[in-house]
């Protein structure tokens, strides 16, 4: 059993990446789940809606901050926790470094204010492992158009500006640099299939799945 965490851009590659391990796991009849923030409960979706709509009034930073919060301490307490003690691998897409990369980076928010929320949120419950998905912003934002001229509408965030997510950028990979031993750094203009192989090896090399 393992707790892991997908972070990156959008358009990185994570819902890519998360659907082959799972494929995997599910050949070696490994008890998973996956899930999401913001979202991963009922409750937690539902706030989803109203935070990345683009209509209506839009919360102010710190209020976004606190949602997010409130959405992930429901996740942890409902959804994260018990499938832990049931043994069940847990994999996340989006947690407690997206806070810090979005709203730290992103919005300017102290990142030892997020930090402290993220503990409490969390109940200091912490992955074993954040694979970080790592994307210029020009190729991120090449597939969010992609998918903008396939009729999707960009939420608030994919309407941020180049720089914005530039920052977010930086913040992930400061973050990974931060806390080495927690991150697996991998390069996302490779494919899904080769990224899968890095990671593998390195779920191999923890002794999480057998080779
Ligand atoms: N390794 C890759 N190389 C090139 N294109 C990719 C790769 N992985 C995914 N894509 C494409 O990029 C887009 C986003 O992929 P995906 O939904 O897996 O990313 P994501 O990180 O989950 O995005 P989001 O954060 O918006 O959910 C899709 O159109 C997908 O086909
Ligand atoms: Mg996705």
């Amino acid at each position: 059993m393992a707790f892991i965490v997908f972070e990156g851009l959008d358009g990185a590659g994570k819902s890519s990446l998360i659907q082959l391990l799972a494929n995997d796991l599910t050949r070696s009849s490994m008890q998973h789940i996956i899930t999401r923030e913001p979202g991963g409960t009922a409750l937690g979706e539902e706030l989803r809606t109203i935070l990345l709509r683009t209509d209506g009034e839009a919360p102010v930073a710190r209020a976004e901050l606190l949602l997010y919060q409130a959405i992930r301490a429901q996740h942890v307490e409902n959804k994260i926790k018990p499938a832990l003690k049931m043994g069940s691998w847990v994999i996340c897409d989006r947690y407690t470094a997206s806070s810090i990369a979005f709203q730290a980076g992103g919005r300017g928010i102290s990142e030892n204010d997020i930090k402290s929320l993220n503990d409490f949120s969390t109940d200091h419950l912490q992955p074993q492992l954040f694979v970080l998905l790592d994307l210029p912003v020009e190729e991120s934002l090449k597939r969010i158009q992609k998918r903008v001229d396939g009729g999707q509408n960009k939420d608030r965030f994919e309407q941020e500006e180049k720089d914005f997510h530039e920052r977010i950028r930086t913040s992930y990979l400061k973050q990974s640099k931060e806390d080495a031993n927690l991150w697996l750094v991998l390069d996302a203009r490779k494919s899904s299939e080769d990224m899968y192989k890095e990671l593998k090896s390195k779920l191999i090399e923890k002794k999480w799945l057998k080779s």
